[in-house]
């Protein structure tokens, strides 16, 4: 009997082809497809899955879960990766991989399996979640080790084997999207002296095309997370979509990077996120009007672990475990109003409230009202320095 295999399959030319390249090592393939806002007809998907071989072949919609358990955590945390990349494309392996592997106990399978290369990060996160939670199943990863060299070889490949080759043009560069975001890289990118070309953009209009009038919104947040958009309530995924396209308009959320993975090289990548730029800008705005200076002040270090985190594959580990908690507690007072100015691929922050502001106009003031006693500066001044003083 054949052994199974789970696939985590997108409907590329290389998940394609690893279905009947697992036939012929003596593997069934059952594919999963997860839906993380990447568009596309997943009936049509499905059924190249199963015209390419696969015994059987699941569409999972996962887009709320990543955006709910996942995106809005790495939100509340600050997650940044090197600063600049909110992790849009990272956040989403692990919850495939999860629902592969419980798909995998499910149907008793002997195996899991991706397409992802061995130069990349994406690996790394789908094999440690899949040791995680089913290390007693066999992992392949057939791109790392079958024997076709180029696009050329897989192609012919495919056309013996039956696989439905796209007749479109291939891209010239390798994109990566969801509701939270999208990555490209190669073609001309790879050589980061090469400014980002427009034609790479699809979610973003260049700050030049953009409106010559700015947009305002104002961005309302319970506990760290966004409910309502110039008083509208939307749901989860609905406010990341909302935000997209306002952003968007407006040229806001283009990254250019130079990021270092995790299997040692760097590399250069292109992001567009229009959601996550107003996300976290109005987020962390609105952390320095309620939360405290030394909480200010500590969080982003374990903002930048957590973010190293996810982008290692660590989801699913103890430790970002408890700074969930310590992030959640820092929430409890994020409620409030920002107030976002868009404006030619920029996102300022120009007003914001709380109900739990800890901002005091009477001792901030330098007009009327000061209830500040600046007579007691004197003896704070002459105490501060005495640490220091020979
Ligand atoms: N560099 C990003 C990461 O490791 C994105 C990976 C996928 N990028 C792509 N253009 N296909 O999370």
């Amino acid at each position: 009997m054949a052994k199974k295999v789970v696939l985590a399959y997108s409907g590329g030319l290389d998940t394609s082809c690893i279905i009947p390249w697992l036939k012929d090592k003596g593997y069934e393939t059952i594919a999963v497809i997860g839906d993380v806002g990447q568009g596309g007809d997943f009936e049509k998907v499905k059924e190249k899955a199963l015209k390419s071989g696969a015994t059987k072949a699941y569409c999972l919609n996962l887009q709320k879960e990543l955006i709910e358990d996942y995106a809005f955590l790495a939100l509340k945390a600050g997650a940044l990766y090197e600063g600049k990349y909110n992790l849009a494309c990272a956040l989403s392996r692990p919850v495939i991989a999860k629902h592969q592997a419980e798909i995998a106990i499910k149907e008793k399978a002997d195996a899991l399996a991706h397409g992802c290369t061995g130069k990349g990060n994406d690996q790394v996160r789908f094999e440690t979640t899949f040791r995680l939670m089913a290390p007693q199943l066999e992992i392949i990863a057939p791109v790392r080790i079958w024997e076709f060299k180029t696009r050329e070889e897989e192609m012919d490949y495919a056309k013996k084997k039956g696989v439905p080759v796209a007749v479109t043009k291939k891209s010239p560069y390798s994109i990566d999207t969801n509701v939270y975001g999208r990555a490209i890289e190669c073609g001309i990118l790879e050589n980061p002296w090469n400014e980002p070309p427009e034609d790479i953009y699809a979610l973003t209009v260049s700050p030049l095309k953009a409106p010559n009038k700015p947009t305002y919104i104002e961005l309302d947040f319970v506990k760290g997370l966004p409910k309502k958009i110039n008083g509208k309530s939307y749901g989860s995924v609905e406010i990341v979509k909302a935000l997209n396209e306002i952003g968007g308009k407006n040229g806001v959320g283009r990254v250019d990077m130079i990021e270092n993975r995790l299997v040692g090289i760097k590399s250069r990548e292109n992001y567009e996120n229009p959601a996550g730029t107003i996300l976290h800008t109005a987020l962390n705005d609105l952390e320095s009007l309620v939360l405290d200076r030394e909480t200010l002040h500590y969080k982003p270090q374990l903002s930048q672990k957590y973010a190293e985190m996810i982008y290692y594959g660590l989801w699913f580990t103890p430790l970002k475990e408890q700074l969930d908690a310590y992030f959640n507690k820092v929430h409890e007072n994020t409620t409030g109003t920002v107030r976002l100015k868009l404006y030619k691929g920029n996102c300022t922050v120009v007003g914001r409230k709380s109900p739990y502001s800890r901002y005091k106009e009477k001792l901030a003031t330098y007009g009327k009202g000061d209830v500040f006693d600046q007579k007691l500066a004197a003896g704070f001044n002459a105490l501060w320095a005495t640490p220091f003083m020979k």
